[in-house]
């Protein structure tokens, strides 16, 4: 049997696991928050002095932290390339609604809250350019990204599952960053945000964990293969109006990098906490090429943490049109 088919067995075989899957991860409708709990109440008659407050609390945030807070947000806008990528993975069903399909709609619709009250957020703050930032969400659109994954669920399961993880870190880190300053209303939202990302980290952890139940070599290559080429951020292509595709991503990133909100530490960091949770170590009677992926996933974090403290991160802000130029500091 190809590759290709043995994982779609494997996917129809997990295939009546993913209702109490669901169950298990994510949260009804009626029961999870929504962006209006963290924002002011336009129907309200404190609308505006809630206005004035968001405002006000604004100012003491550094430039640095508003470019990275419009990256993540913009990141978070772009689900409908996620959605689309993750409904065209092999096993996954949208016109039969088979079970797989059904988790990829219920996660979107549970993500699609993280940049809906972000944006509202920004919108209101008064400290950045929206009309700028809509054009780079437009743009990350209609550029799309490419992940590497192909249409393998197995490398897909380890993105997301990486992915999850790095997004819960910078959301959880920029929350810190909103309390340091009394910025209580900001902490709330991205601490509430960074919840929902390590729920899905755990969700997508344990879609892997199935999967090397009973598929372990070829498991154990596509974690091999993702972690060689490097796990892409899904805003690679990021770009501001006016420029080329991608050009963007680099500074947002080493802005990232220079507040501690997601850093080259991190990103080896959830790569050792994948290898614990997966128990990568113990896993025993592989073929020859997958004990060798193994072996190589295990010697990794020490290899990357040695390259990592060569790395220079650039310590003036690079000017994006996102964030006005008179608050740069
Ligand atoms: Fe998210
Ligand atoms: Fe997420």
């Amino acid at each position: 049997m190809s590759l290709k088919n043995v994982r779609l067995e494997v996917m129809q075989h997990l295939e009546k696991d993913v209702e109490s899957l669901i169950q298990k991860y994510l949260i009804p409708v009626e029961q999870i928050w929504q962006p209006t709990d963290f924002l002011p109440n336009s129907e309200g008659d404190n609308f505006f002095e809630e206005v004035k407050e968001i405002r006000e609390l604004s100012k003491e945030l550094p430039y640095d932290f508003w470019v990275v807070l419009v990256g993540d947000m913009i990141t978070e806008e772009a689900l409908p390339t996620y959605e689309s990528w993750l409904m065209d993975v092999e096993g996954v069903n949208q016109v039969e609604r088979n079970p797989w399909g059904k988790w990829v709609r219920h996660w979107t619709s549970e993500e699609n809250r993280h940049g809906d009250v972000l944006n509202k957020y920004l919108y209101l703050s008064g400290r950045v350019n929206m009309k700028e930032i809509e054009k780079t969400t437009q743009h990350l659109i209609a550029d799309g990204f490419d992940i590497g994954t192909d249409r393998d669920p197995y490398k897909n399961f380890i993105y997301t599952s990486f992915q999850e993880l790095a997004t819960y870190v910078s959301h959880n880190r920029v929350a810190k960053l909103a309390k340091e300053k009394g910025n209580k209303s900001l902490f709330k939202m991205c601490n509430i945000i960074a919840g929902d990302e390590m729920r899905h980290h755990h969700a997508y952890s344990e879609f892997v964990e199935r999967i090397f139940e009973v598929d372990p070599n070829q498991m154990m290559m596509a974690f091999q293969t993702m972690m060689k080429q490097k796990i892409t951020m899904p805003a690679h292509f990021l770009r501001e109006s006016g420029n080329q595709i991608g050009t963007a991503f680099e500074e947002f990133s080493n802005t990232a990098q220079r507040i501690g909100v997601y850093t080259s530490a991190d990103y080896i960091d959830i790569l050792e906490k994948l290898i614990k949770r997966w128990e990568i170590g113990n896993i025993k009677n592989l073929s020859d090429d997958a004990e060798k992926a193994r072996d190589y996933l295990m010697k990794l974090p020490d290899r990357m943490k040695r390259l990592a403290d060569r790395m220079k991160i650039p310590e003036n802000s690079y000017q994006f049109k996102w964030v006005e130029p008179a608050t740069l500091k």
